[in-house]
């Protein structure tokens, strides 16, 4: 099981003394991928207007563009709250983009009560994510999002 306690320190470290924000998103899920278990995709949309946008990642190229609404990670944006997803399958709209992929955890990233994109987390096992994952990826989330408050905008990049 993730320790994100210890995964959070990390985090934390690692971000807290760069100030550009596109550097940080790429280490922020670097960090993740190579700690969690069972994933074999990871990654930041930005939003851009009205549609998320793909950003830093790790796993296989994936879909560019995911308008808000659309999707796990359209519903994460649209309602700014976590989509658990235990069998893709199973979600009406899912977007598939690596075919392997079979449970998904989307986040969504908000500073200063303003939604910034989402972190999207695949997995191919059935119901990979649990409430304590859950818990997990928000804390490291809500400190990734603490500490891009305030640094060079990832959404300012055109
Ligand atoms: N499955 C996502 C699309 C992004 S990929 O999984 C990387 C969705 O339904 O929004």
């Amino acid at each position: 099981m993730t320790d994100y306690t210890l995964l959070n320190s990390q985090a934390d470290a690692l971000l807290r003394d760069e100030p550009d924000a596109l550097a940080n998103a790429a280490n922020f899920v670097a960090l993740l991928y190579n700690a969690l278990d069972d994933v074999n995709w990871l990654g930041i949309y930005v939003l851009r207007g009205d549609e998320l946008v793909l950003g830093p990642f790790q796993g296989q190229p994936a879909c560019v563009h995911i308008a808000v609404g659309s999707g796990v990670c359209g519903a994460a944006a649209a309602t700014r709250e976590t989509q658990r997803i235990p069998d893709v399958h199973a979600f009406p709209g899912h977007i598939v983009c690596d075919a392997a992929s079979r449970s998904e955890l989307v986040v969504p990233l908000i500073v200063d009560e303003e939604l910034i994109g989402v972190l999207d987390i695949d997995s191919p096992s059935l119901d990979r994510f649990g409430t304590d994952d859950q818990a997990g990826v928000e804390m490291l989330c809500e400190t990734y999002c603490r500490l891009q408050a305030g640094r060079e905008a990832i959404i300012s990049l055109d």
